[in-house]
């Protein structure tokens, strides 16, 4: 149902406060997201593998701090019901009820723990395809690649992130997102553009890692964000999967400002759509309560699009995609097919998508 093993975007950094924890819902996982004292974060299944109760209702045990007459050597979260504790790998680390003489391995006992990364201000986490609740978990499977890294923008953190729920499969969230023909239409606000500014338009594509690029172009003339910018511009757009979308902008030789969307399922029906900005301009600082709700109704209006789509889609009516417009919508289905493929089959991810011209009209 959604690509496994790889890296979902789960929240901006800044969510999860230290010593603090945030619970979310992940491809139908319920998943808790917590910072050690040093600032690091780690993950487990949010569900307590005694009786169930939601671990992130308890609280978490900062390293260092006296237990039993011991420093703990890491956090650890604690259980609200009995007090079971677990570490950062997701180990049982003690059980207060146990007297003397009950001895028990309680490392044995695991909750799924979940790799987790930290990158300029985002956080993400490692969705694998292993079994998160059989009696005895192993440690599971290493990352075998890195979440995306946004280009020519250091280590700094998002000056702007605006996020929104999708009511939809994210199958259509992410076709939606690289969809070049709605945009007239969809985002046809005195902000963007108008139907009457369509014209016909060529751009070159090719593979890149895990997705495809829109080899960089100056950008369409009837965007108004772009004029904001001035300058003389260059984009490039990439898409990778799971689904995550970066348009890099360089304007000039003043700077760069680089849009991540990355689509996170929360469940079947429920997408979770956060677009961040990043840019090296000081000035567009400035520009950020202008800026802030421009996003807003941007995002929106997908948003509200996606939802009334839903309301066709409950007929599970046969769909069409043509060409030119919807051939990335044809690749982000092969990717993933490809993608599934060789999870199956162990073998090396092949990407399916080659260099190509699309034309279409926007
Ligand atoms: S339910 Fe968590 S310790 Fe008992
Ligand atoms: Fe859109």
């Amino acid at each position: 149902m959604f690509i496994r093993n790889t890296w979902y975007y789960a929240a901006p950094a800044r969510e999860l406060k230290a010593g603090g924890m945030l619970s979310k819902v992940l491809l139908g996982e319920p998943v808790v997201f917590a910072r050690d004292a040093d600032g690091t974060p780690f993950a487990m299944r949010d569900l307590c593998p005694h009786r169930g109760v939601p671990l992130s209702f308890g609280r978490v045990c900062p390293k260092g701090e006296v237990m039993d007459g011991a420093a703990l050597p890491t956090a650890q979260i604690e259980c609200p019901y009995h007090g079971w504790r677990f570490g950062p790998d997701g180990r049982c680390a003690a059980i207060p009820s146990l007297v003397e003489g009950q001895e028990m391995d309680v490392g044995k006992i695991r909750v799924r723990r979940y790799p987790v990364r930290e990158i300029q201000g985002a956080l993400w986490v490692w969705m694998s395809d292993e079994p998160v609740d059989r009696p005895v978990l192993d440690d599971g499977a290493e990352p075998d690649h890195e979440p995306p890294v946004m280009p020519e923008v250091g280590d700094r953190a998002p000056a702007l992130i605006e996020r929104q729920i999708f009511d939809c499969h994210t199958d259509h969230a992410v076709i939606g997102l690289m969809d070049p023909a709605h945009g007239p239409y969809v985002h046809k606000s005195v902000f963007w553009r108008s139907a009457k500014s369509m014209h016909a338009k060529q751009k070159e594509f090719g593979p890149s890692e895990m997705g495809f690029t829109m080899l960089p172009h100056p950008p369409s003339k009837n965007s108004k964000f772009y004029k904001i910018l001035g300058g003389d511009l260059t984009t490039a757009i990439a898409f990778r999967l799971p689904g995550i979308r970066t348009e890099h902008i360089t304007v000039g030789d003043k700077g760069h400002v680089v849009g991540l969307t990355a689509v996170t399922p929360i469940d079947e029906n429920t997408t979770e759509v956060t677009q961040s900005f990043y840019w090296t301009l000081p000035w567009l600082g400035m520009l950020k309560p202008m800026l802030k709700p421009f996003a807003r109704r941007f995002l929106g209006q997908d948003r509200d699009m996606v939802n009334l789509q839903k309301e066709g889609l409950k007929h599970d009516p046969r769909l069409m995609l043509i060409n030119d417009a919807d051939m990335q919508a044809k690749w982000y289905f092969r990717l993933k097919k490809a993608w599934e493929d060789s999870g199956q089959s162990r073998a090396a991810f092949e990407n399916p998508v080659k260099p190509a011209t699309l034309r279409w009209r926007s």
